[in-house]
């Protein structure tokens, strides 16, 4: 795990942004495992400005998103879909036919979440994961409990992330799905590189649990501990609760991969 610690939630979406956008070029015919939620949007915004600039091309890419909610339509604004569609998808010239988001509704859920394993194998795996936290630690809708060798599957969404997910649903997180489709740990863990990006001190105890806590169901964002290419992008709200500042600051002053975002952070 190699940690980037921002001053700002602007600069870690600069820094996520620069990541993604150098895979795209150096890779562009890549996969990319794609994430949903707020933290998302500024890095979105940022993929569509380079676009727009001429900067980035993706009509050879790929993309798998890690979860939906169940019930909900792919043209229902509360979807996934829509949300893609909405701040990346409708924006850049992706290929709307190489983008996948899993099925919510359907009449064999479980056969549409074996066959989007069967999807992401048959692209060749996901090169660069992104990925949020919620405020419990999950990634992806690995609630805790969530097996470690996870799949995609559906599962019944925590009580704390339908209230921190209300937003989408007018605020109301009764009326928040209590179920969702979501890629497991192990999918997300198969990803050949991952790229975490949290921000806010709502996110600083779940960071803590995540890098310094124990490897643990409860947990799923602990298992990118056994990732070995996990870049975890913060800023300093998010990185409040760790105890080891120093060390990290040390890597980041060190840790060439490291100097290298942060100088074209700045530069
Ligand atoms: C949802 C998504 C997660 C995401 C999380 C963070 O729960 N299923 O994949 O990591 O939101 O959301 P936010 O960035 O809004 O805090």
């Amino acid at each position: 795990m190699k940690i980037l610690i921002c001053t700002s939630p602007d600069d870690a979406a600069d820094i996520a942004a620069q990541v993604i956008a150098r895979t795209v070029v150096a890779t562009p015919d890549c996969t990319l495992g794609l994430a949903t939620g707020r933290t998302m949007e500024a890095i979105y915004a940022r993929l569509v400005m380079r676009h727009r600039a001429g900067d980035l091309d993706f009509a050879r890419c790929g993309s798998f998103n890690l979860d939906e909610y169940v019930g909900v339509a792919p043209e229902s604004p509360n979807s996934y879909r829509f949300y893609m569609q909405d701040h990346l998808f409708g924006h850049v010239n992706i290929d709307a036919a190489r983008t996948h988001v899993p099925a919510g509704v359907g009449s064999d859920l479980r056969a549409a979440a074996e066959a989007y394993e069967a999807a992401i194998l048959q692209a060749g795996g996901i090169d660069l994961q992104l990925l949020g936290l919620g405020e419990n630690g999950h990634i992806g809708f690995n609630e805790p409990l969530s097996a470690l060798r996870s799949r995609t599957r559906v599962v019944t969404l925590d009580e704390a992330t339908r209230v921190q997910n209300a937003g989408m649903f007018g605020g109301d997180p009764a009326l928040v799905p209590t179920q969702a489709v979501t890629m497991g740990v192990g999918t997300i863990l198969d990803a050949r590189s991952v790229l975490m990006v949290a921000t806010g001190d709502g996110k600083a105890e779940a960071v803590r649990q995540m890098i310094e806590g124990p490897v643990t169901a409860m947990v799923s964002g602990s298992a990118l501990q056994f990732h070995e290419d996990c870049l975890v992008i913060l800023d300093e709200a998010s990185a409040a609760g760790l105890s080891q500042r120093a060390m990290i600051a040390y890597q980041m002053q060190h840790d060439p991969d490291l100097r290298f975002l942060v100088a074209g952070a700045i530069g």
